[in-house]
């Protein structure tokens, strides 16, 4: 049993592989966290907490002679507003007396193998995994209210997943107007702040400060998790760096309005609290009902960034996305939305199939544009009709040209938006989300549905079923290119106007689970213009997102990079796409993009038929390449290679198979120079003692490195030991042109 309670000091211990986590119940029943971090050999860690009178910490009034006990400095398990922590307060209430205080003391508590299932909401799964679940039971028993904790130990994946349900046992209507899935304190600790900030086109970047004593809030008030602040956040040690110091990860599984708030008290405790953001949260909680907030994942390591990542990878890739989809070998897919946008009919993707089957690629996706009046961006959404004046043979005829070619076949949805020019929005205005007596705040022209309806939910349910079940399509794209504004419901009265942007992410949960049921063999990409709803809740429903909708690839190594921090490779969707690129009309040579785009899911975005013999030949070998390393690019470790500092020159990155018999090592020079350094990049996670060969090397110039006719041949063929390629590294030899990028494979020996 991976939880274990003393009675007697009242201490719970969670205990995972490599960590451990306690929780005290005090004198007066306030649960106090008081450790996370490698074990502690059976220490009841509570003498961390230095009974210290501070003046204006006032105190609970069964101690006030004990001046040194205060909510305001004690760490606690689940914060409240109104009862002296003037911290940042995971739980804020609106009671039906007025009162905005809530007091959480110990009720009881159960220890359970397995785990509840979360309904309507993301979890954790069990798979094979051995799981035990902590309910801790709090009650302010003046409010009427109940806080549950529930805490899922992933004993040998050292992930601790929590959220929190409330109860309104008072009889009568409260409000709650913050109810976050966790809180953590840390004392004792001096620790930096990663985050993951962005914008369209540029996601995920991290960003690194030290903690200090402002209140630090990574949040969206966008309606969805964002481009903007990704709902994952790194608390690490000063000093911490890929491969050394204790790190924190706090990743919420949800895809709506999230924040991450960070804190450093008087005392010197970190606070991080973790949920739905309260900007725009308002809940109406009925006599005996309960609110149920989102899961969040926590991890803990010593052994610095890349070690967390890898727990994170894991538990995303084994336990977090659907796992029809875990270890299926995925197609490589060639998308035509920078082939053609939206000019195309069906004899073109017809033919596009048939030049994207000649260069290898194994589905075809037709993205925006094959349904209702949808011409450009300015109409038709809603309507999930196909357009017979563009599909003149109908969707089936393009899916079964596509499968005879021996191809699966996708299409692209965009569910939860209306454009005003639609038949949906002329039969249902009051279906979009919109003020009443005030014009919509317009994105791409177009509205967003009221996903807190159910009959909205079921419109799509049904129109959308329609389409799958009309030709045989494999895979689909569900786009959302929008942020929400004049959120209001007009399907809710005034005063539960401010749950309506939690109702709207439930109703798309329920959407996916829908069409999940319905078609389980369909895989649905996320994709929200790119990586604007990138989250471990759409991976719940969806194994891989498109990443960002910047295909340019020397952009791509910084937005991918930050990505791994949290997502695992085979969630992230990337794909070669022309040159000059789209967004920013650099040209990068084609193995070069394609080096790239294998740090992904894996596949194309441009027009085939413009592609020459030669190119379609050197597709088909990219895509042999990626397909034979397949499986140590999708379950590998990914290896961050290069900092800050190298990637003034260039980048590396890396796969080691989880055996350690296999390696790939890439490298881009992204900034070429006249005399250069020699590139020495140390890989990781190899087996000393082993030999590797270099048995494959792809790359974009012709000559690796440039100053030897041959030199390809005398790089296949190179043997190292791993402790070389650990402690000295591989030595690459300058490389000349335009972005130059190399691949190779190791083998163990
Ligand atoms: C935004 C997506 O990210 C693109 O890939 C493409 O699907 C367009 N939307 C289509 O409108």
């Amino acid at each position: 049993m991976s939880i274990i309670f003393d009675e007697k000091s009242k201490v719970f211990s969670i205990i995972t592989r490599n960590t451990e986590y306690q929780i005290k119940i005090n004198e007066i029943g306030v649960a106090l966290h008081t450790y996370y971090g490698k074990k502690v050999a059976g220490q009841d860690m509570s003498y961390l907490y230095r009974e210290l009178d501070r003046g204006f910490s006032g105190n609970p009034y069964e101690l006030r002679n004990k001046r040194g006990v205060s909510a305001d400095t004690l760490p606690q398990e689940y914060s409240t507003d109104g009862a002296g922590d003037y911290r940042v307060s995971a739980l804020i209430v609106r009671l039906a007396n007025g009162s905005g205080t809530a007091d959480l003391r110990y009720r009881g508590h159960e220890i359970i193998s397995g785990r509840e299932n979360l309904k309507g909401l993301p979890y954790v799964r069990v798979e094979k995994d051995r799981v035990d679940t902590l309910k801790l039971i709090l009650e302010d028993k003046t409010a009427g209210l109940l806080a549950t904790l529930f805490y899922q130990v992933f004993e040998d994946k050292d992930i601790i997943s929590r959220y929190t349900v409330i109860r309104n046992e008072s009889g009568d209507v409260c409000s709650l107007n913050k109810a976050a899935s966790a809180c953590v304190d840390f004392m004792g600790k001096d620790l930096d702040l990663i985050h993951f900030h962005g914008r369209h086109a540029f996601e995920r970047q991290p960003e690194r400060k030290r903690v200090g004593h402002e209140v630090v809030r990574i949040s969206s008030k966008r309606g969805t998790s964002s481009h903007h602040n990704n709902p994952f956040v790194i608390l690490c040690d000063r000093n911490a760096d890929e491969w050394q110091g204790e790190s924190y990860g706090v990743m919420l599984m949800y895809s709506g309005e999230h924040a991450e708030e960070v804190e450093k008290d008087q005392a010197g405790t970190i606070r991080v609290v973790s949920g739905i953001s309260d900007d725009h949260f308002s809940w109406k909680l009925g006599a005996g009902e309960e609110f149920v907030t989102p899961e969040v994942m926590l991890a803990y390591t010593d052994k610095g960034l890349s070690e967390l990542s890898f727990l994170f990878h894991r538990i995303i890739r084994e336990n977090v996305c659907p796992n029809e989809f875990r270890d299926k070998k995925r197609p490589v897919l060639m998308n035509n939305w920078e082939g053609t946008y939206f000019d195309f009919d069906d004899d073109k993707i017809m033919e596009i199939a048939d030049s994207a089957r000649e260069a290898g690629c194994e589905m075809l996706v037709l993205d925006d544009g094959w349904f209702g009046a949808r011409n450009d961006d300015h109409a038709g959404l809603g309507d999930w009709v196909v357009n017979r004046d563009k599909v003149k043979k109908g969707m089936d005829a393009i899916a079964d040209h596509v499968e005879s070619l021996g191809m699966k076949f996708g299409l692209w949805f965009e569910p939860e938006m209306v454009n005003e020019d639609s038949d949906l929005f002329r039969a249902h205005p009051d279906w979009a989300l919109t003020d009443p007596d005030r014009k919509p705040v317009m994105g791409r022209d177009q509205l967003v549905l009221d996903m807190s309806r159910p009959e909205v939910v079921d419109y799509l349910y049904e129109s959308i079923a329609a389409v799958l079940n009309s030709a045989k399509i494999s895979y689909v794209k569900w786009d959302f290119n929008r942020s929400l504004a004049n959120v209001f419901s007009r399907g809710l009265p005034a005063d539960r106007q401010g749950e309506v942007s939690h109702r709207f992410v439930l109703g798309s949960y329920a959407l996916m689970e829908r069409l999940r049921e319905s078609f389980p063999d369909v895989m649905i990409e996320g994709c929200s213009g790119g990586g604007g709803r990138f989250d471990a809740g759409i991976m719940f429903y969806s194994p891989q997102i498109w990443c960002s909708d910047n295909t340019e690839a020397i952009n791509r190594l910084r937005i991918q990079k930050g990505t791994t921090y949290g997502y695992p490779v085979s969630t992230i969707g990337s794909h070669v796409s022309a040159s000059p690129n789209h967004q920013t009309g650099r040209e990068v040579p084609l193995m070069t993009r394609a080096i790239v785009a294998m740090a992904g899911t894996f596949g194309y975005e441009l027009d085939p038929r413009k592609l020459s013999a030669d190119e379609k030949a050197m597709i088909r070998e990219q895509i042999g390449t990626f397909n034979r390393y397949y499986d140590l690019i999708q379950r590998g470790k990914y290896l961050r290679l290069s900092d800050e500092t190298d990637e003034e020159y260039y980048t590396s990155w890396g796969f080691v198979s989880e055996d350690k018999s296999e390696a790939l090592l890439n490298l881009v020079v992204t900034d070429v120079r006249a005399n250069p350094e020699v590139m020495y990049v140390r890989l990781h996670c190899l087996d000393p003692e082993a030999e590797y060969e270099v048995d494959n090397c792809i790359s974009s110039s012709e000559k690796v490195p440039e100053n030897d006719a041959g030199e390809k041949n005398r790089i296949v063929g190179q043997v190292f030991t791993g402790a070389a390629l650990m402690n000295a590294g591989y030595a690459f030899d300058p490389m000349f042109g335009s972005y130059p990028a190399v691949q190779l494979h190791f083998k163990k020996i």
